[in-house]
């Protein structure tokens, strides 16, 4: 049931001096940092990081989104953290996201307003979507000595 999970702050989210508030909300539910670090993707590593979505009309705003600066990749562990951190971020699209997840409070536009204006959906973060996702991905922006095992106090309080 401890689960490891991918999570990107974007470059809309960096460049939004977001970072920290959004790191915050998994350090609050009790979802420890295992791995960090903020690194500045180039177009085929993009290409990797969502390989199943190349073929899509949005990849090439997606891909310009990811790109356009460093973002902040973590790697989180706890209790179904995949499944948490996706309920955590919201809806892909802001505007459907319900207020108190990270897309619904700091986001609002619509994919209609996006694809009417040409432009490409801002939505903060990106999340691993199921535990075949979190190993890929995980693998893909991480080595293992990258990655951290070691006790909160989470450990005590919440998950012991
Ligand atoms: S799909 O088509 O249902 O598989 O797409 P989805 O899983 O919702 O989204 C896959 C990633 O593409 C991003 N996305 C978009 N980016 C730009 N413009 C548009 N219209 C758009 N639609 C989807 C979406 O945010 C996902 O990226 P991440 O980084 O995981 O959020």
């Amino acid at each position: 049931m401890i689960e490891r999970t991918l999570v990107l702050v974007k470059p809309d989210g960096v460049q939004r001096c977001l970072t920290g508030r959004i790191i915050q909300r998994f350090e609050d539910v009790g979802l420890k940092i295992v791995g960090v670090k903020m690194t500045w993707v180039d177009k085929e590593f993009t290409r990797k990081h969502y390989a199943e979505h190349v073929e899509k009309h949005f990849y090439p705003g997606l891909e310009a989104l990811l790109t356009v600066g460093p973002v902040i990749a973590l790697v989180l562990e706890g209790v179904h953290a995949i499944s948490q951190v996706r309920k955590m971020v919201g809806a892909t699209e802001p505007r459907s996201a319900q207020p108190g997840t990270i897309r619904g409070d700091f986001a609002h536009v619509s994919y209609e307003y996006a694809d009417g204006k040409g432009v490409t959906l801002k939505n903060l973060v990106h999340a691993s979507d199921s535990l075949k996702s979190a190993k890929r991905e995980i693998k893909l922006w991480f080595k293992d000595d990258e990655l951290h095992s070691y006790k909160t106090v989470h450990d005590v309080h919440i998950t012991e």
